[in-house]
């Protein structure tokens, strides 16, 4: 699909539409004005200004150096690049941590131009999630492994594999949409799990690591471009620029091996 400049830009109640009608949602992660331009021609649904930036743009072992003026510097920088897509801003390390806190971080994102921001785990953000929806601000959660707990976890592990933490990644996911998340991030978790997870999910979940059956499919742009970030490619990543020919061309790979399901098969998922 190619999109016009002028093309509306996609809201958030139409991404819940989409899902009823079967349709996948794509997203990538995005840092500047000049490949969000790119992820917008290729109709890509969602981009996601992930703190990501921190390992993949700023060079860091982890997201947790990351603040939020980065977060809202590249924000900027996206949407003045993607009128389409829907842009999600990421809430870096710590700047969640309180309501009041995420408040005065998510209102810079949305002047910045982001529609949506994201934030990880369930637990204590219950509270975080439902005072920024009361006030307007539209959510996606982030549940499985999730980057900013890599000193508790011990590095970047599957989640969800025993029984006990796959009972509570399910009680999270149904928790985080009432509490009204209105997008759900499963990454690095069992494929069968995030299925069973999407099946009872009342909002749509995309997954990374997660298997094909999540309601849409997220890769950090660097990955689905095959760049050489100096960090270890976990087993979901796909290198789409040998099959797309371009960086335009892989993009659109990725986008259209999401939407027919080809992507991720076995090998980019976890049992
Ligand atoms: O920061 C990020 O890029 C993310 C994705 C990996 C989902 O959170």
């Amino acid at each position: 699909m190619s999109v016009h400049p002028e093309q509306k830009s996609l809201s958030v109640p139409q991404l819940a539409q989409m899902r009823a009608e079967g349709r996948k949602l794509v997203m990538s992660t995005c840092y500047d004005a000049s490949f969000a331009r790119v992820l917008d021609a290729a109709g890509i649904e969602l981009i996601l200004i992930g703190d990501s930036l921190g390992m993949v743009v700023q060079g860091h072992d982890s997201t947790l150096p990351v603040q939020v003026a980065d977060v809202v510097y590249h924000t900027a920088a996206v949407a003045r690049g993607a009128r389409r897509a829907v842009k999600i801003a990421d809430f870096p390390f710590g700047s969640d941590a309180t309501p009041e806190q995420a408040h005065a971080a998510a209102v810079r994102f949305i002047q910045a131009g982001a529609a949506m921001v994201k934030l990880e785990g369930a637990g204590h953000k219950l509270e975080v999630i439902r005072f920024l929806v009361e006030r307007e601000i539209p959510v996606c959660a982030h549940l499985g492994l999730t980057p900013q707990s890599v000193l508790r976890m011990g590095g970047f592990k599957v989640q969800g594999r025993e029984q006990s933490a796959a009972e509570l990644l399910r009680a999270d996911a149904l928790a985080v949409a009432e509490a009204g998340a209105a997008l759900l991030v499963l990454e690095g978790v069992p494929a069968t799990l995030a299925a069973s997870i999407t099946a009872a999910s009342p909002i749509p979940t995309i997954g990374i690591g997660a298997g094909a059956e999540c309601d849409g499919q997220v890769l950090v742009l660097h990955d689905l471009l095959g760049i050489d970030t100096g960090h270890r490619k976990p087993k979901f990543v796909k290198d789409f620029l040998a099959e797309g020919g371009s960086i335009a061309g892989a993009v659109r790979a990725f986008a259209e091996a999401v939407r027919d399901g080809s992507f991720p098969d076995a090998s980019h998922s976890y049992s």
